[in-house]
């Protein structure tokens, strides 16, 4: 497994593995690696014929009041894992190589941007979009691996990399779970046993929509205030928002018909959770 730390170095091996025609992957990530990253590299080792994973915690998606600087970090670790799995190269530079003091330039993707998670995190997804977009034209892989952990993150990618013409093809993979059901994230070790047990309501009221779908009930508002009411029996929760929306513009959908994302972002207690069922 190779590591390269420089965009130089990254573009050169890139040029290296393509040549003759294989078929390169990649799987952007912040590290503190888990099963849910994992599964998105077993896939792309599967599909393709070079496996790159990024590991680089952008500094410019996170909010001047959000965690960057206590994200969770173990970069030997992750490593390890890698190596495991057989990646091919790991690409983790430092921020100042990516973003050198008087980088100026950032995609954006209107409106997507500004809803759900967009709202409370503004200018998120400009940065998710721009990094992303920079890891692209470094690597160059043909596909590229996203968990619809994100739902919004892989809608707006897909977006983006339609509208701009980009070669690449965006491939969602399913959310992975743990086995008490909380999905798995990078975040949930910032949380404390008690934490970790609230943070059940958010899978529980999401199995709860589920079943009031699979039961006919159509009407998104009855179900959105079921699923209000359950999380906020849990003390250590404060909901961000919960909502149903159409996968197109993310808008509220008032009715279930055809397929809809329902998505919700729940403090528990400091930290801020996110998950997802699409239906
Ligand atoms: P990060 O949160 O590290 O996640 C990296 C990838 O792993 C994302 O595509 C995410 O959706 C996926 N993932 C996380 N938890 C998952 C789970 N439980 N099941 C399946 N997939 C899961 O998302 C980011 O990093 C960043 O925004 C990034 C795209 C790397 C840009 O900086």
């Amino acid at each position: 497994m190779k590591i390269v730390r420089t965009i130089m170095e990254m573009k050169a091996a890139a040029d290296e593995a393509g040549a003759g025609g294989a078929k390169i992957g990649l799987v952007p990530t912040m590290g503190f690696l888990h099963e849910g990253h994992l599964s998105l590299v077993r896939e792309c080792r599967k599909r393709t014929d070079v496996t790159v994973v990024s590991i680089f915690v952008n500094p410019i998606q996170f909010g001047p009041k959000e965690d960057f600087r206590t994200y969770p970090r173990d970069f030997d670790r992750d490593a390890a894992l890698l190596e495991r799995e057989e990646v091919d190269i790991v690409f983790c530079p430092e921020a100042e190589e990516m973003f050198p003091s008087g980088y100026k330039t950032c995609v954006e993707v209107r409106d997507l941007q500004d809803r759900l998670c967009g709202r409370s995190r503004p200018g998120h997804f400009r940065g998710v979009c721009t990094v992303v977009l920079k890891l692209f034209n470094i690597v160059r892989p043909d596909v590229a691996f996203f968990g619809w952990k994100d739902a919004q993150q892989v809608l707006i990618l897909k977006k983006m990399a339609m509208d701009l013409d980009l070669a690449v093809r965006i491939e969602g993979l399913p959310l992975l779970r743990d086995e008490d059901g909380v999905a798995l994230s990078s975040r949930n070790s910032y949380l404390n046993p008690d934490e970790r047990k609230a943070a059940r309501t958010l899978t529980e009221s999401l199995g709860e929509a589920r079943m009031m779908v699979e039961h006919g009930e159509k009407d998104a508002r009855l179900i959105i205030d079921r699923m209000k009411a359950r999380i906020e029996k849990e003390r250590l929760a404060r909901i961000d928002y919960i909502e149903i929306v159409d996968e197109r513009e993310l808008l509220p959908a008032e009715r279930i018909e055809g397929g809809v994302l329902v998505a919700l972002a729940v403090f528990i207690g400091k930290t801020r959770l996110i998950d997802n069922i699409r239906i």
